[in-house]
């Protein structure tokens, strides 16, 4: 595999397991109608989103070597560069009732050797470096260090894509959200607003609240944040810039899956069209190209059944404010904390 501009990680995929029931029963013997098996992550869904676009991303994860097949069963081949580890890979299990509600069960990331994680972290530069990638996109959970019990370090793979001149951007939440923020070692992130108002450690009601959010991480060195903000579109911020995209209401079926699509929109529209001449956002890639892509991406995304997208069809029209008002109330109050 060579010459891709993009190159994804996901460090701890899920076989994403889906039972259909008629009605499911609490606490009784339930029999599934159907079940269907699919390779789940958010490094993932960005992968197969660029693909969808006709931009090669092939995506690295470490998967486990107990279940070989998994990725011919899953049509997931082509795309993905496996670490083969010990043991399977984690399950998140989905209970759809027809016509009914949807039950999640999802595994926590299965904890991985310092030595995988190593493996991994070299795997992922080698396909850099091989494919004359321009970005790595390291998105989703990670894992705990076996031995430390403590998140894996991304430090190398930051450091090594500094020495390249590769930028990286990030989508995950927690604790690794707010670390490698703060230190603003990622190019890109794309926090949701409760995942923005957690890293900042404030609450956040208004539009101008997630722009000075933005900004204040855009001040640790981030060139830009995408704060994507479910019905309200998404804002990209730089230090000097505020840009909010938005498309007329859609037909919402899942959500689920829809920031990954964002980052697939927003990628694919800075990688097809590159910043040529005077770089007048200030960060070398198109933005509000960018986050328009972004929003058209995001509202396909959840008129859709999936969490992955299935195409790219009906794609609504977008509006780029390049002034947003500051002074308009999210959909809901983003807090810092949990609020149960
Ligand atoms: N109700 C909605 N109506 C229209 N567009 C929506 C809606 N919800 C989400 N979107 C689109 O999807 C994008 C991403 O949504 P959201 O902010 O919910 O991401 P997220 O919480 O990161 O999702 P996930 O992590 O599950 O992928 C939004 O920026 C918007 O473009
Ligand atoms: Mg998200």
């Amino acid at each position: 595999m060579s010459g891709a501009p993009i190159i994804t990680l996901t460090p701890a995929p899920t076989l994403d397991r889906t039972y259909f029931v008629h009605n499911l029963i609490e606490g009784a013997v339930n029999r599934a109608d159907g079940v269907v098996e699919e390779l789940a992550g958010k490094g993932i869904n960005v992968t197969r989103g660029l693909y969808l676009s006709g931009v090669k991303a092939p995506g690295v994860i470490p998967i486990g070597n107990s279940d070989p097949g998994v990725l011919a069963r899953t049509g997931s081949i082509e795309q993905f560069i496996p670490h083969w580890v010990d043991g399977t890979l984690r399950v998140s299990t989905t209970i759809v009732e027809k016509d009914g509600p949807t039950t999640k069960v999802n595994e926590a990331p299965r904890p991985l050797s310092d030595s995988d994680w190593k493996e991994v972290v070299d795997l992922t530069i080698a396909t850099v470096k091989e494919n004359g990638a321009q970005w790595l996109i390291i998105a989703g959970a990670l894992p705990v260090d076996k031995g430390t019990n403590t998140f894996v370090d991304l430090t190398p793979l930051f450091d090594a894509m500094t020495a390249i001149g590769v930028r990286v951007a990030m989508d995950t939440s927690g604790e690794p959200l707010r670390r490698y923020a703060t230190l603003g070692l990622p190019a890109v992130i794309k926090p949701n607003a409760h995942e923005l108002a957690e890293t900042v450690g404030r609450d956040l009601f208004t539009v101008g609240d997630v722009i000075d959010a933005a900004r204040e991480l855009c001040e640790h060195g981030i060139e830009c944040v995408l704060a994507s903000l479910g019905p309200d579109g998404m804002v990209a911020v730089t230090k000097e810039h505020a840009w909010q995209a938005k498309t007329p209401p859609v037909k919402v079926i899942n959500t689920v899956g829809a920031g990954d699509a964002t980052l697939a929109g927003f990628l694919t529209a800075i990688i097809t069209n590159p910043v040529e001449g005077p770089d007048e956002f200030g960060v070398g890639f198109n933005v509000p190209r960018g986050v328009k892509f972004a929003v058209q991406y995001g509202a396909v995304a959840v008129t859709q059944p999936n969490s992955g997208l299935e195409n790219l069809d009906n794609m609504p029209e977008a509006s780029v404010n390049a002034d947003p008002d500051r002074s308009v109330p999210l959909e809901e109050v983003a807090h810092a904390k949990p609020t149960k």
